[in-house]
């Protein structure tokens, strides 16, 4: 008998986030849909994978389907295939993600993104087991779990009319919220380590020597806007540009940030990066970076004329140099 596979290591034990892998647990082995919410880079995906190798159907098929990633034509054919000639370009008869993942789960992300159409399809499948594919008569039978996932408050956009509510009730058997990193702060270090360790691996490194005070405080202190795919790419990051045997010193939050970043991405209005959620203090941090850094620059790093040009007294001006000495190129 083949031996059930161990499901990715989740790192974590807080207890917000307790709280959601015992809800996984719990759900993982009824025959029902779920509905996976939290924000972006929370272990949304991470969480569909346990609830499928948790579950009886272990042994079958695991797959996925990004809706956001595809138009809405093609979810449909993707999902419940089609039949030759059934559009332009339709040569083959093509089997979907409901026949492929027979036995299996079928996770389904990113799923406020459906088109009315897919919602109603979706509704019949989970419901009585039943589709056709696209320009097919035949009704096909489907024994698949589903387990979907969004970031966006679907009662809220199904208030709106923006998704259907029936499908809603149905796909919500069981919600599982993940917690955002900045709700779960005594997981940092952990993760922090667990990232790091794999990371030093991967470069052939022996072993991973820690984190220098600073940086662990730096970790420990940032909002963590894209949780733990961020902290994921910043401890990465940090262990890779430090020195084999040396313990990790440097955090950089931003890879972008520099003195030499173009100009264009900076125009007010056409921001980057000010998507929500955000870290508002960050974010304000940065702008006062480039704003200083770009009167500098215009001001040929002359302090007292770049001052002038920001409506700051030289000692202000100053100040601000002395705060960010790191980010901001002095001049005289
Ligand atoms: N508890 C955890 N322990 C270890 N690694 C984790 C954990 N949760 C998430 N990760 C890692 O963090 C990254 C982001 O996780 P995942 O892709 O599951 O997030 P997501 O919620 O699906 O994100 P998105 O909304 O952007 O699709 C992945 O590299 C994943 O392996
Ligand atoms: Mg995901």
């Amino acid at each position: 008998m083949p031996k059930r596979p161990e499901p990715d290591r989740l790192v974590g034990e807080s207890p917000a986030f307790r709280l959601a892998l015992d809800a996984v647990s719990k759900v993982a082995p009824l025959n029902k849909p779920v509905l996976v919410v939290g924000e972006r880079g929370t272990g949304k995906e991470l969480v569909a994978a346990r609830l499928h190798y948790l579950s009886s159907r272990w042994e079958g098929p695991f797959l996925k389907l990004n809706c956001a990633a595809i138009s809405d034509t093609l979810i449909e054919s993707e999902l419940f295939g089609h039949e030759a000639g059934s559009f332009t370009g339709a040569s083959r008869t093509h089997q979907g993600r409901f026949e492929r993942a027979e036995g299996g789960t079928l996770f389904l992300d990113e799923l406020a993104n459906t088109s009315g159409l897919v919602q109603e399809k979706l509704l019949r499948v989970i419901e009585y087991g039943e589709f056709e594919r696209v320009g097919g008569r035949r009704t096909q039978r489907a024994d698949v779990r589903v387990v979907a996932a969004t970031n966006e408050d679907l009662p809220a956009l199904a208030a709106k009319g923006g998704f259907r509510l029936d499908l809603l009730d149905r796909l919500a058997f069981d919600v599982v919220t993940l917690p955002p990193l900045r709700e779960r702060p005594e997981d940092i270090p952990l993760l922090a380590e667990y990232f790091a360790t794999n990371m030093a691996k991967e470069l052939g490194r022996e072993y991973f020597p820690g984190f220098a005070a600073d940086a662990a405080q730096a970790l420990q202190t940032h909002h963590w806007p894209g949780n733990l795919r961020e902290l994921k790419n910043v401890v990465e990051r940090a262990v890779y540009r430090a020195e084999p045997g040396e313990a990790v010193e440097e955090i950089t939050l931003d890879p972008f940030r520099s003195p030499f970043r173009p100009a264009a991405e900076q125009a007010p209005g056409a921001r980057p990066g000010l998507a929500l959620p955000l870290d508002l203090k960050a974010a304000v941090q940065k702008l006062e970076i480039d704003v200083i850094n770009k009167a500098l620059a215009a001001a040929k790093y002359n302090q007292r004329r770049a001052a002038a040009q920001l409506g700051l007294t030289y000692h202000s001006l100053r100040g601000y140099l002395k705060k960010y000495e790191a980010e901001v190129r002095g001049g005289d």
